[in-house]
Protein backbone atom coordinates (compact mmCIF):
# COMPACT_ATOMS: atom_id res chain seq x y z
CA UNK A 1 0.00 0.00 0.00
CA UNK A 2 1.13 3.33 -1.01
CA UNK A 3 -0.32 4.96 2.08
CA UNK A 4 1.13 6.01 5.70
CA UNK A 5 0.47 4.13 8.07
CA UNK A 6 0.37 3.90 11.93
CA UNK A 7 4.05 2.84 11.85
CA UNK A 8 4.99 5.93 9.90
CA UNK A 9 4.02 8.64 12.32
CA UNK A 10 5.25 9.11 16.20
CA UNK A 11 2.60 8.65 18.69
CA UNK A 12 4.21 9.25 21.43
CA UNK A 13 2.04 11.42 24.38
CA UNK A 14 -0.67 12.30 21.24
CA UNK A 15 -4.37 12.06 21.53
CA UNK A 16 -5.08 9.80 18.38
CA UNK A 17 -8.29 10.22 16.72
CA UNK A 18 -9.25 6.69 15.18
CA UNK A 19 -12.43 5.93 12.62
CA UNK A 20 -13.28 2.25 12.88
CA UNK A 21 -16.25 0.60 11.07
CA UNK A 22 -18.13 -0.48 14.28
CA UNK A 23 -21.54 -0.67 12.33
CA UNK A 24 -22.30 -4.58 13.89
CA UNK A 25 -24.99 -6.12 13.73
CA UNK A 26 -27.70 -5.79 17.20
CA UNK A 27 -30.46 -7.92 18.25
CA UNK A 28 -32.10 -6.21 21.16
CA UNK A 29 -29.18 -3.85 22.03
CA UNK A 30 -26.76 -7.21 22.20
CA UNK A 31 -23.98 -7.39 19.81
CA UNK A 32 -24.78 -10.61 17.41
CA UNK A 33 -21.36 -10.35 15.59
CA UNK A 34 -18.16 -8.84 16.67
CA UNK A 35 -15.95 -9.40 13.95
CA UNK A 36 -15.33 -6.17 13.10
CA UNK A 37 -14.53 -4.86 16.75
CA UNK A 38 -12.06 -7.65 16.98
CA UNK A 39 -10.77 -6.37 13.65
CA UNK A 40 -9.84 -2.98 14.60
CA UNK A 41 -7.81 -4.74 17.62
CA UNK A 42 -4.82 -4.76 16.02
CA UNK A 43 -4.78 -0.85 15.74
CA UNK A 44 -6.02 -0.17 18.80
CA UNK A 45 -3.60 -1.85 20.75
CA UNK A 46 -0.83 -0.74 18.65
CA UNK A 47 -2.12 2.56 19.36
CA UNK A 48 -1.78 2.57 22.96
CA UNK A 49 0.86 0.40 23.25
CA UNK A 50 2.76 3.74 22.12
CA UNK A 51 1.79 6.06 24.60
CA UNK A 52 -1.19 7.85 22.84
CA UNK A 53 -4.32 8.15 23.97
CA UNK A 54 -7.46 7.03 21.93
CA UNK A 55 -10.88 8.71 20.64
CA UNK A 56 -13.08 6.06 18.57
CA UNK A 57 -15.09 6.92 16.37
CA UNK A 58 -17.78 5.23 13.98
CA UNK A 59 -21.31 5.09 12.67
CA UNK A 60 -24.09 2.19 13.34
CA UNK A 61 -26.90 1.78 11.14
CA UNK A 62 -28.99 4.75 9.34
CA UNK A 63 -30.17 7.06 11.73
CA UNK A 64 -30.26 9.97 9.16
CA UNK A 65 -28.66 12.51 11.36
CA UNK A 66 -31.19 11.32 14.29
CA UNK A 67 -29.97 10.79 18.05
CA UNK A 68 -31.86 7.10 18.19
CA UNK A 69 -31.14 5.46 21.50
CA UNK A 70 -31.20 2.38 19.94
CA UNK A 71 -28.46 3.01 17.04
CA UNK A 72 -25.61 4.28 20.31
CA UNK A 73 -22.67 2.80 20.13
CA UNK A 74 -22.62 2.32 23.95
CA UNK A 75 -22.86 -1.56 23.82
CA UNK A 76 -19.61 -1.20 21.75
CA UNK A 77 -17.92 0.64 23.95
CA UNK A 78 -18.23 -2.11 26.55
CA UNK A 79 -18.11 -5.21 24.82
CA UNK A 80 -14.08 -3.21 23.10
CA UNK A 81 -13.69 -2.25 27.66
CA UNK A 82 -13.82 -6.50 27.66
CA UNK A 83 -11.86 -7.05 24.88
CA UNK A 84 -9.11 -4.90 26.25
CA UNK A 85 -9.29 -5.61 29.67
CA UNK A 86 -9.42 -1.67 30.17
CA UNK A 87 -12.34 0.73 30.45
CA UNK A 88 -13.62 2.69 27.26
CA UNK A 89 -15.09 5.43 28.29
CA UNK A 90 -18.50 6.51 26.69
CA UNK A 91 -18.98 10.68 24.84
CA UNK A 92 -22.78 11.82 25.77
CA UNK A 93 -22.15 12.85 21.87
CA UNK A 94 -20.36 12.94 19.02
CA UNK A 95 -19.00 16.49 19.18
CA UNK A 96 -19.19 19.92 21.46
CA UNK A 97 -17.90 21.30 24.62
CA UNK A 98 -18.35 18.54 26.74
CA UNK A 99 -16.32 15.77 24.34
CA UNK A 100 -14.12 17.99 23.80
CA UNK A 101 -13.40 18.52 27.94
CA UNK A 102 -13.45 14.54 27.97
CA UNK A 103 -11.25 13.81 24.83
CA UNK A 104 -8.65 16.62 26.46
CA UNK A 105 -8.62 15.01 29.28
CA UNK A 106 -7.38 12.15 28.62
CA UNK A 107 -4.77 10.23 29.55
CA UNK A 108 -1.88 7.78 27.55
CA UNK A 109 -3.62 4.90 27.06
CA UNK A 110 -7.10 5.89 28.20
CA UNK A 111 -9.74 4.93 25.68
CA UNK A 112 -12.53 7.89 24.76
CA UNK A 113 -15.92 6.49 22.31
CA UNK A 114 -17.89 8.84 20.97
CA UNK A 115 -21.04 8.76 20.08
CA UNK A 116 -22.31 7.21 16.65
CA UNK A 117 -20.84 10.11 13.87
CA UNK A 118 -24.01 9.72 12.19
CA UNK A 119 -26.36 11.24 14.72
CA UNK A 120 -25.27 14.72 13.23
CA UNK A 121 -26.42 15.37 9.56
CA UNK A 122 -22.83 17.00 8.95
CA UNK A 123 -21.60 13.49 8.96
CA UNK A 124 -22.92 12.09 5.59
CA UNK A 125 -23.24 15.77 4.22
CA UNK A 126 -19.50 15.57 4.87
CA UNK A 127 -19.95 19.61 6.14
CA UNK A 128 -16.48 21.04 7.02
CA UNK A 129 -18.05 22.31 10.10
CA UNK A 130 -18.52 18.85 11.92
CA UNK A 131 -15.32 17.15 9.43
CA UNK A 132 -13.38 20.31 12.07
CA UNK A 133 -15.42 19.48 15.23
CA UNK A 134 -14.49 15.74 14.81
CA UNK A 135 -10.30 16.90 14.19
CA UNK A 136 -10.10 19.65 17.42
CA UNK A 137 -10.66 16.04 19.40
CA UNK A 138 -7.05 14.72 17.98
CA UNK A 139 -3.75 15.66 17.15
CA UNK A 140 -3.36 12.80 14.58
CA UNK A 141 -6.17 10.71 12.33
CA UNK A 142 -6.19 7.30 11.87
CA UNK A 143 -8.53 5.36 9.54
CA UNK A 144 -8.99 1.89 10.16
CA UNK A 145 -12.65 1.86 8.85
CA UNK A 146 -12.27 -0.28 5.26
CA UNK A 147 -15.93 -0.94 5.61
CA UNK A 148 -16.74 2.62 5.48
CA UNK A 149 -13.91 3.20 2.88
CA UNK A 150 -16.45 4.08 0.11
CA UNK A 151 -17.68 6.39 1.80
CA UNK A 152 -16.71 10.22 1.40
CA UNK A 153 -17.94 11.42 4.98
CA UNK A 154 -16.85 14.26 7.77
CA UNK A 155 -15.12 11.28 9.89
CA UNK A 156 -13.17 9.18 7.13
CA UNK A 157 -12.26 11.91 4.49
CA UNK A 158 -13.40 15.65 6.10
CA UNK A 159 -10.78 15.19 8.88
CA UNK A 160 -7.99 14.46 6.70
CA UNK A 161 -8.28 18.03 5.45
CA UNK A 162 -7.52 18.81 9.34
CA UNK A 163 -5.22 16.73 10.62
CA UNK A 164 -2.05 14.25 9.62
CA UNK A 165 -3.87 11.35 8.21
CA UNK A 166 -2.61 7.39 8.48
CA UNK A 167 -4.15 4.36 7.55
CA UNK A 168 -4.25 1.21 10.30
CA UNK A 169 -3.60 -2.36 9.76
CA UNK A 170 -7.05 -3.69 8.85
CA UNK A 171 -6.73 -1.08 5.70
CA UNK A 172 -3.64 -2.16 5.29
CA UNK A 173 -4.45 -5.83 4.86
CA UNK A 174 -7.72 -5.33 2.85
CA UNK A 175 -5.26 -3.59 0.17
CA UNK A 176 -2.73 -6.07 0.26
CA UNK A 177 -5.13 -9.33 -0.45
CA UNK A 178 -8.28 -7.09 -2.34
CA UNK A 179 -4.98 -5.72 -3.89
CA UNK A 180 -4.17 -9.25 -5.59
CA UNK A 181 -7.85 -9.61 -6.67
CA UNK A 182 -7.31 -6.79 -8.90
CA UNK A 183 -3.71 -6.23 -9.25
CA UNK A 184 -1.69 -8.78 -10.46
CA UNK A 185 -2.84 -12.11 -9.06
CA UNK A 186 -1.45 -15.57 -9.49
CA UNK A 187 -2.91 -17.73 -12.08
CA UNK A 188 -5.35 -19.23 -12.76
CA UNK A 189 -7.55 -16.30 -11.66
CA UNK A 190 -11.03 -17.39 -11.13
CA UNK A 191 -13.46 -15.19 -9.97
CA UNK A 192 -17.09 -16.20 -8.10
CA UNK A 193 -20.17 -14.02 -8.16
CA UNK A 194 -23.30 -14.77 -7.20
CA UNK A 195 -26.13 -12.62 -5.10
CA UNK A 196 -29.67 -12.05 -6.17
CA UNK A 197 -29.42 -8.98 -9.03
CA UNK A 198 -26.78 -8.57 -11.69
CA UNK A 199 -27.49 -5.34 -11.75
CA UNK A 200 -25.36 -4.20 -8.35
CA UNK A 201 -22.48 -6.35 -9.98
CA UNK A 202 -21.86 -5.42 -13.76
CA UNK A 203 -19.08 -2.76 -12.42
CA UNK A 204 -17.37 -6.24 -11.17
CA UNK A 205 -18.08 -8.35 -13.84
CA UNK A 206 -16.65 -5.41 -16.43
CA UNK A 207 -13.82 -5.07 -14.28
CA UNK A 208 -13.01 -8.91 -13.68
CA UNK A 209 -13.51 -9.74 -17.74
CA UNK A 210 -10.57 -7.88 -18.24
CA UNK A 211 -8.34 -9.68 -15.21
CA UNK A 212 -9.36 -12.83 -14.24
CA UNK A 213 -9.39 -16.23 -16.59
CA UNK A 214 -12.70 -17.58 -15.44
CA UNK A 215 -15.83 -16.13 -14.03
CA UNK A 216 -18.41 -18.35 -12.11
CA UNK A 217 -21.58 -16.95 -11.89
CA UNK A 218 -24.40 -17.84 -9.22
CA UNK A 219 -27.28 -17.34 -7.51
CA UNK A 220 -30.15 -15.10 -8.60
CA UNK A 221 -28.04 -13.14 -11.32
CA UNK A 222 -27.27 -16.19 -13.58
CA UNK A 223 -31.45 -16.07 -14.06
CA UNK A 224 -30.83 -12.99 -15.91
CA UNK A 225 -28.34 -13.85 -18.24
CA UNK A 226 -30.20 -17.32 -18.87
CA UNK A 227 -33.16 -14.88 -20.05
CA UNK A 228 -31.16 -12.89 -22.41
CA UNK A 229 -29.92 -16.32 -23.59
CA UNK A 230 -33.64 -16.59 -24.68
CA UNK A 231 -34.11 -19.45 -22.08
CA UNK A 232 -37.74 -19.70 -20.03
CA UNK A 233 -37.14 -18.80 -16.40
CA UNK A 234 -40.58 -19.53 -14.76
CA UNK A 235 -41.26 -17.22 -11.49
CA UNK A 236 -37.37 -16.79 -11.22
CA UNK A 237 -36.13 -13.47 -10.17
CA UNK A 238 -35.22 -11.95 -13.62
CA UNK A 239 -33.99 -7.67 -13.99
CA UNK A 240 -36.14 -7.12 -17.29
CA UNK A 241 -34.17 -3.71 -17.28
CA UNK A 242 -30.38 -5.23 -17.88
CA UNK A 243 -31.36 -7.71 -19.98
CA UNK A 244 -29.64 -5.71 -22.75
CA UNK A 245 -26.92 -5.57 -20.88
CA UNK A 246 -26.75 -9.16 -19.27
CA UNK A 247 -26.59 -10.15 -23.46
CA UNK A 248 -23.71 -7.65 -24.25
CA UNK A 249 -21.66 -9.31 -21.23
CA UNK A 250 -22.09 -12.57 -22.63
CA UNK A 251 -20.93 -11.82 -25.84
CA UNK A 252 -17.89 -9.86 -24.91
CA UNK A 253 -16.97 -12.67 -22.54
CA UNK A 254 -15.84 -15.25 -25.01
CA UNK A 255 -15.72 -18.44 -22.72
CA UNK A 256 -14.36 -16.52 -19.48
CA UNK A 257 -18.13 -16.57 -18.16
CA UNK A 258 -19.34 -19.98 -16.90
CA UNK A 259 -22.87 -20.22 -15.99
CA UNK A 260 -24.94 -22.97 -14.24
CA UNK A 261 -25.77 -26.05 -15.97
CA UNK A 262 -28.52 -27.15 -13.38
CA UNK A 263 -30.74 -25.53 -11.06
CA UNK A 264 -32.74 -26.37 -7.65
CA UNK A 265 -36.35 -25.02 -8.66
CA UNK A 266 -39.21 -24.53 -6.04
CA UNK A 267 -42.70 -23.80 -6.29
CA UNK A 268 -42.71 -20.96 -3.87
CA UNK A 269 -39.94 -18.55 -2.10
CA UNK A 270 -40.10 -20.68 0.71
CA UNK A 271 -37.82 -23.04 3.01
CA UNK A 272 -40.80 -26.19 3.41
CA UNK A 273 -41.69 -25.31 -0.59
CA UNK A 274 -41.54 -28.15 -2.77
CA UNK A 275 -37.95 -28.68 -4.72
CA UNK A 276 -36.63 -30.36 -7.46
CA UNK A 277 -33.30 -30.34 -9.52
CA UNK A 278 -33.58 -29.49 -13.11
CA UNK A 279 -30.98 -28.48 -15.67
CA UNK A 280 -31.36 -24.67 -16.73
CA UNK A 281 -33.10 -25.83 -20.09
CA UNK A 282 -36.26 -26.91 -18.08
CA UNK A 283 -37.89 -24.31 -15.44
CA UNK A 284 -41.38 -24.55 -15.89
CA UNK A 285 -43.68 -21.68 -15.46
CA UNK A 286 -45.03 -22.12 -12.10
CA UNK A 287 -41.16 -22.88 -10.10
CA UNK A 288 -38.25 -20.52 -9.72
CA UNK A 289 -34.57 -21.27 -9.14
CA UNK A 290 -33.37 -20.93 -5.66
CA UNK A 291 -30.05 -22.70 -5.70
CA UNK A 292 -27.11 -23.86 -8.04
CA UNK A 293 -27.73 -27.52 -9.18
CA UNK A 294 -25.08 -30.59 -8.22
CA UNK A 295 -24.20 -30.83 -11.94
CA UNK A 296 -22.90 -27.12 -11.52
CA UNK A 297 -21.66 -27.44 -7.99
CA UNK A 298 -19.20 -30.64 -9.64
CA UNK A 299 -18.13 -28.29 -12.93
CA UNK A 300 -17.21 -25.32 -10.58
CA UNK A 301 -15.24 -27.11 -8.30
CA UNK A 302 -13.16 -28.84 -11.14
CA UNK A 303 -12.84 -24.97 -12.26
CA UNK A 304 -11.49 -23.94 -8.81
CA UNK A 305 -9.07 -26.91 -8.27
CA UNK A 306 -6.71 -25.51 -10.92
CA UNK A 307 -7.06 -22.01 -9.59
CA UNK A 308 -4.03 -20.11 -7.55
CA UNK A 309 -5.93 -17.10 -6.64
CA UNK A 310 -9.78 -16.85 -6.06
CA UNK A 311 -12.01 -14.31 -5.44
CA UNK A 312 -15.79 -14.45 -4.11
CA UNK A 313 -18.43 -12.14 -3.73
CA UNK A 314 -22.28 -13.20 -3.24
CA UNK A 315 -23.63 -16.47 -2.25
CA UNK A 316 -25.05 -18.92 -5.02
CA UNK A 317 -28.48 -19.39 -3.66
CA UNK A 318 -31.12 -18.03 -1.37
CA UNK A 319 -28.43 -18.98 1.15
CA UNK A 320 -30.71 -17.84 4.27
CA UNK A 321 -33.40 -20.93 3.56
CA UNK A 322 -31.45 -24.35 5.03
CA UNK A 323 -32.80 -25.97 1.85
CA UNK A 324 -31.35 -23.75 -0.60
CA UNK A 325 -28.00 -23.37 1.08
CA UNK A 326 -26.43 -26.32 0.15
CA UNK A 327 -24.61 -24.48 -2.90
CA UNK A 328 -22.93 -21.84 -1.17
CA UNK A 329 -21.50 -23.77 2.02
CA UNK A 330 -20.25 -26.49 -0.48
CA UNK A 331 -18.60 -23.77 -2.58
CA UNK A 332 -16.92 -22.66 1.08
CA UNK A 333 -15.70 -25.45 1.99
CA UNK A 334 -14.51 -26.40 -2.01
CA UNK A 335 -12.39 -23.16 -0.95
CA UNK A 336 -10.96 -24.10 1.92
CA UNK A 337 -9.86 -26.59 0.89
CA UNK A 338 -7.81 -25.30 -2.39
CA UNK A 339 -3.88 -24.69 -2.39
CA UNK A 340 -4.78 -21.22 -3.40
CA UNK A 341 -4.88 -17.68 -2.35
CA UNK A 342 -8.45 -17.10 -1.71
CA UNK A 343 -10.34 -13.79 -0.98
CA UNK A 344 -13.71 -13.30 0.26
CA UNK A 345 -15.91 -10.47 -0.31
CA UNK A 346 -17.69 -8.75 2.75
CA UNK A 347 -21.26 -9.21 3.56
CA UNK A 348 -23.02 -12.18 2.58
CA UNK A 349 -20.23 -14.38 1.53
CA UNK A 350 -17.99 -13.61 4.33
CA UNK A 351 -21.64 -14.72 6.26
CA UNK A 352 -20.99 -18.14 4.14
CA UNK A 353 -17.93 -18.98 5.11
CA UNK A 354 -18.47 -18.52 9.09
CA UNK A 355 -21.78 -20.10 8.85
CA UNK A 356 -20.02 -23.03 6.91
CA UNK A 357 -17.39 -22.90 9.61
CA UNK A 358 -14.33 -22.35 7.24
CA UNK A 359 -13.52 -18.60 7.37
CA UNK A 360 -10.26 -19.26 9.40
CA UNK A 361 -9.12 -21.81 6.29
CA UNK A 362 -9.56 -19.36 3.57
CA UNK A 363 -6.56 -16.37 3.18
CA UNK A 364 -9.22 -13.18 3.95
CA UNK A 365 -12.36 -12.28 4.65
CA UNK A 366 -12.87 -8.93 4.15
CA UNK A 367 -14.74 -6.80 6.41
CA UNK A 368 -16.24 -4.77 3.84
CA UNK A 369 -19.10 -5.25 1.88
CA UNK A 370 -20.11 -2.16 -0.44
CA UNK A 371 -16.14 -1.15 0.55
CA UNK A 372 -14.89 -4.53 -1.21
CA UNK A 373 -17.33 -4.58 -3.99
CA UNK A 374 -16.25 -1.06 -4.86
CA UNK A 375 -12.21 -2.12 -4.77
CA UNK A 376 -13.08 -4.93 -7.04
CA UNK A 377 -14.71 -2.53 -9.58
CA UNK A 378 -11.49 -1.03 -9.53
CA UNK A 379 -12.65 2.01 -8.16
CA UNK A 380 -10.98 4.49 -5.83
CA UNK A 381 -12.10 4.52 -2.21
CA UNK A 382 -12.04 8.33 -1.24
CA UNK A 383 -11.85 7.45 2.82
CA UNK A 384 -8.48 5.76 1.88
CA UNK A 385 -7.23 7.88 -0.93
CA UNK A 386 -7.63 10.94 1.32
CA UNK A 387 -4.28 9.54 3.25
CA UNK A 388 -1.03 10.78 3.39
CA UNK A 389 1.14 9.21 0.54
CA UNK A 390 3.94 6.77 1.42
C1 LIG B 1 -21.27 -1.42 5.77
O1 LIG B 1 -21.82 -2.07 6.68
O2 LIG B 1 -21.22 -1.82 4.60
C2 LIG B 1 -20.57 -0.16 6.14
O3 LIG B 1 -20.50 0.03 7.52
C3 LIG B 1 -21.18 1.05 5.45
O4 LIG B 1 -22.49 1.25 5.87
P1 LIG B 1 -23.49 2.12 4.97
O5 LIG B 1 -23.82 1.29 3.76
O6 LIG B 1 -24.69 2.40 5.84
O7 LIG B 1 -22.76 3.38 4.58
Amino acid sequence: MNKKTVRDVDLKGKRVLMRADFNVPLKEGAITDDTRIRAALPTIEYILEQGASLILMSHLGRPKGQKLPELSLKPVAEHLGKLLEQPVKMAPDTVGDEVQAMAEALQPGEVLMLENTRFHAGEKKNTPEFAEQLAALGEIFVNDAFGTAHRAHASTEGVTKHLPAVAGFLIGKEIDFLGQATGEPGRPYVVILGGAKVSDKIGVIQNMLAKADKILIGGGMANTFFKAQGLEMGDSLVEDEVLPVAQELIEKSGDKLVLPVDAIVADAFADDAERKTVDVENVEIGWRILDIGPKTVALFKEILGTAKTVAWNGPMGVFEMPNFAKATFAIARALAELDAITIIGGGDSASAVKLAGVDDKVSHVSTGGGASLEFLEGKTLPGIEALEDK
